[in-house]
């Protein structure tokens, strides 16, 4: 039975919606409390069971790379002054799996951002992972895909459904529901008129993809945006081949979006046990006053 052990994190994008921060700073590398927000995304593929991701960046996101690598300054700076936990940490960080890095060299889109992974993933079932939807869960969201995964076998969106007025943000997928939480995709559509979707049921920045979506995004025209779209690849796939959306379990965040981000820190930082009990007095203060 195929096993789902590389994952591809698309980051190569210029963050517009996140501007000026990101003019300087790729947006992956902008914090929720302490940790950047790429790195959550990795820590859920780590947990469910990744060991090769490859990282498709730009010109602009050499510190993505810096992150993940080995700081020899900094961990014998750790070392000497006898920070070993936080030395730990740094050491933890770069070691969670295999990362490798490609650059997509003109911003076409994300269909296009994935076909550039097509030598690493070759022939095998694969995750995708989107930078900008970050899901705080108690089983991460990518493991319960995958748990889906093996025993469907076939494509699988993670899908939750948003509110009708958000609708042209997203892929949206329609289909029948076959067991709790699952539904057989009939059609997809990116970005829809809020009149023109079919349904309310998002695409949320986590898939797990079949090899063969390779032979339909090297045919797919650009599409919504004037991109070349991953969704409309699936579309196609959709029509060959079984695919599921599967309605995850989990809060989550869109940190590409300026409310998102900020309910995320707040949130995040209310979960973290060195944090949590002062942050709630200053939020109670601050809403007191
Ligand atoms: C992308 C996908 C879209 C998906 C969304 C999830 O859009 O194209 O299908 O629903 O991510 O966040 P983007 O947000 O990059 O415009």
């Amino acid at each position: 039975m195929a096993k789902i052990t590389k994952a591809v994190i698309p980051a190569a994008g210029l963050g517009t919606r996140f501007l000026p921060a990101t003019k300087a700073v790729p947006k992956e590398m902008i914090p929720i409390v302490d940790r950047p927000t790429i790195q959550y995304i990795i820590e859920e593929a780590a947990q469910a069971g990744i060991t090769d991701l490859l990282i498709i960046t730009s010109r602009t996101k050499k510190a993505i790379e810096d992150h993940f690598d080995k700081s020899y300054e900094l961990e014998t700076e750790l070392e000497k002054s006898g920070k070993t936990a936080l030395l730990e940490e740094m050491k933890q960080i770069r070691s969670m799996m295999n990362i490798q890095y490609v650059r997509q060299a003109e911003p076409k889109g994300l269909g296009h951002a994935i076909y550039c992974a097509k030598s690493f993933v070759g022939n095998e079932p694969f995750a995708v992972l989107l930078g900008d939807d970050v899901v705080y869960s108690q089983k991460p969201c990518l493991l319960q895909m995958i748990e889906k995964f093996e025993e469907y076998q076939a494509s699988i969106l993670g899908v939750q459904s948003v509110a009708q007025s958000e609708v042209s943000k997203y892929g949206i997928v329609s289909g029948e529901q076959v067991s709790d939480r699952m539904w057989r995709v009939h059609d997809m559509v990116e970005k829809p008129k809020q009149e023109e979707a079919p349904t309310n049921v998002a695409v949320l920045g986590r898939y797990i993809i079949m090899p063969e979506i390779f032979e339909h995004l090297e045919k797919t025209k650009p599409g919504a945006g004037g991109e070349i779209q991953l969704t409309d690849a699936l579309k196609t796939l959709a029509k060959e081949q079984e695919m599921y959306a599967y309605d995850f379990v989990g809060r989550r965040y869109d940190v590409g979006n300026k409310m998102g981000f900020l309910e995320a820190t707040v949130e995040y930082a209310l979960r973290r046990e060195d944090l949590s009990e002062d942050f709630i007095k200053y939020l109670k203060q601050l809403v007191n006053r």
